[in-house]
């Protein structure tokens, strides 16, 4: 059967959701490549996405401490701290340089071949790449997403005035004055990052909070958090126009409701509202597969789209656009074309945002659940938890939700440093169909950020220990 093609499976696009896919289809014995336009293969995540913004995030995290005296309460004494922007901006293409290459080696190890270019259908079981064709018994579009514009706000990441995250995790100076346009994910971490390097940084948002998608508390506490750490936050805000005059931006923002205009000056914007599935250029035509009205590929549950022998997974099919559930979704579609049972629990993936303190969520908000039916909350500050106080980590909470009959926790968000590590509890009990009481009656090393969790979960029934 294999010599009918040239391979068993051929994956485009090797993000998260594409290189994880091929590595699992290898593992599983079939025939595999992979076709990336990149130089590098990682997708957005390593090469202009979670890596490199963590990279930022870090480096700029140990300047500000450094820069703004908190360590001298540990008794390091430092003199006139400097900022190194190209060393920082070194270590970070370090990190990009050494998982691309990781990558790269894990494909030759398992023996998944690198298509290298721009792969189209030429029909479902055949893809161009360079001028060449290839067959294929499955073919898994995993192409991912790009920056979605902003009409009459335009990006050239060249010029370094209006930028999109790319350019953003690339700037050569330290901007005076960084308007991030759109309070979401990237506007926050990246925003983050140049504010803790000296910029004064202010949010645009549309809606009337930040975080959309996260759980409403959680949503205003971290209002309450950017404010404090000197971000300005206009909320309820949309930009209507832009006009770049040599290297400053002149902005036009109004009330989202309408109202009167005023204009803020900057030296970079960036623009951060959202992204979008990237399908261009796929020949998607050619074999007769149509889009979402958002322009996403649709599939069933083993993902596999209208077309047969055709599947897609990660960022260009519906769902959060996170890389864990690319990555997830990329070994769920391999087990599946090899005949395996593949699945992914969407109702359990947890989203972090990786700030400080981190802001982390995985199942339903308390919005959602109320409207599912009853439940009961249980929630827990980390003033009170001894470890975050030793730290001087005072900032957030965690907050259990459960439903008021079973006690099975239907969410769990947590506020603080370590945030994102915390969440992961959450997600393995959720998976295993937890009750709150199973946590609660779950013994956590202590002194640890995590004990957050354990007391939450006791708040669940009013009976937490510390508070
Ligand atoms: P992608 O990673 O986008 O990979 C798709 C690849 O396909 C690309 O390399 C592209 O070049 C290639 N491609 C597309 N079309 C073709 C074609 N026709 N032929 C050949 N190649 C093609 N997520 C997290 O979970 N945690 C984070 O901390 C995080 N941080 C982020 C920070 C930033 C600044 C950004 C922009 C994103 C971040 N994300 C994060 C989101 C994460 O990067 C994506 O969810 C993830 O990369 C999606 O994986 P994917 O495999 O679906 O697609
Ligand atoms: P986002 O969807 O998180 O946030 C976009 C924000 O822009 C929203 O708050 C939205 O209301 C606002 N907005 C939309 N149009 C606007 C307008 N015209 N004016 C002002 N505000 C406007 O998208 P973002 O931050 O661009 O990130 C894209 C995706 O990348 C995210 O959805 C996320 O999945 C992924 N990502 C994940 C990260 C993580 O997991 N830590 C980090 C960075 C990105």
């Amino acid at each position: 059967e294999v010599a009918m093609y040239d391979y068993d499976v051929i994956f485009i696009g090797a993000g998260p959701g594409g290189y994880v896919g091929a590595i699992r289809t290898a593992q599983l014995g079939l025939k595999t490549a992979c076709v990336e336009a990149r130089e590098t293969l990682g997708g957005t995540c390593l090469n202009v996405g979670c890596i490199p913004s963590k990279a930022l995030l870090h480096g700029s995290e140990k300047f500000a401490e450094a820069a703004n005296g908190t360590l001298a309460r540990y008794g390091v004494k430092l003199g006139k701290v400097e900022l190194d922007l190209a060393a920082l901006q070194a270590d970070k293409a370090d990190a990009v340089k050494g998982l691309t290459g990781g990558i790269e080696f894990l494909f030759k190890k398992n023996k998944v071949d690198w298509l290298k270019g721009y792969g189209s259908f030429k029909d479902a079981h055949t893809v161009t790449v360079a001028g060449k064709d290839y067959t294929a018994k499955n073919v898994v579009i995993a192409t991912g997403s790009s920056v979605t514009p902003l009409p009459g706000v335009e990006v050239d990441n060249d010029k370094g005035v209006i930028v999109d995250s790319t350019g953003a995790l690339a700037l050569s100076k330290v901007p005076e004055h960084l308007v991030v346009i759109g309070g979401g994910v990237i506007g926050l971490e990246m925003g983050s990052v140049w504010k803790r390097l000296g910029a004064k940084v202010t949010v645009v948002e549309f809606l009337d909070q930040l975080l959309p998608g996260m759980d409403g508390d959680v949503r205003k506490e971290a209002a309450k958090i950017f404010k404090k750490q000197g971000m300005e936050l206009k909320l309820g805000t949309k930009v209507t126009s832009a006009t770049v005059k040599g290297k400053k931006a002149t902005l036009t923002v109004e009330p989202a409701k309408g109202g009167a205009a005023e204009t803020i000056e900057a030296d970079c914007v960036l623009v951060a509202i959202g992204r979008r599935p990237h399908t261009q250029g796929l020949g998607l035509d050619k074999i007769g597969l149509e889009l979402n009205a958002r322009g996403q590929i649709e599939t069933d549950h083993d993902f596999r789209t209208k077309v047969d022998g055709v599947w897609a997974i990660g960022d260009c099919i519906p769902g959060p656009m996170l890389a864990h559930k690319a990555e997830d979704e990329g070994i769920a579609v391999a087990e599946n074309i090899a005949g395996l049972t593949g699945i992914v629990n969407h109702a359990v993936i947890p989203g972090v945002v990786y700030t400080l303190p981190e802001f982390a969520g995985v199942g339903l908000t308390e919005e959602q659940a109320r409207e599912q039916g009853e439940i009961k909350v249980g929630k827990f500050p980390m003033m009170a938890n001894s470890r975050a106080k030793t730290n001087h980590e005072p900032d957030g909470f965690v907050k259990v939700i459960a439903d008021a009959k079973t006690d099975k926790v239907l969410g769990v968000w947590a506020i603080a440093t370590v945030a994102g590590t915390m969440i992961a509890e959450a997600a393995v009990a959720m998976e295993f169909g937890a009750t709150s009481e199973d946590i609660a009656y779950t013994c956590h090393a202590h002194p640890t950020h995590s004990e957050a969790v354990k007391e939450a979960a006791m708040a669940v029934t009013g009976k937490p220990i510390h508070i």
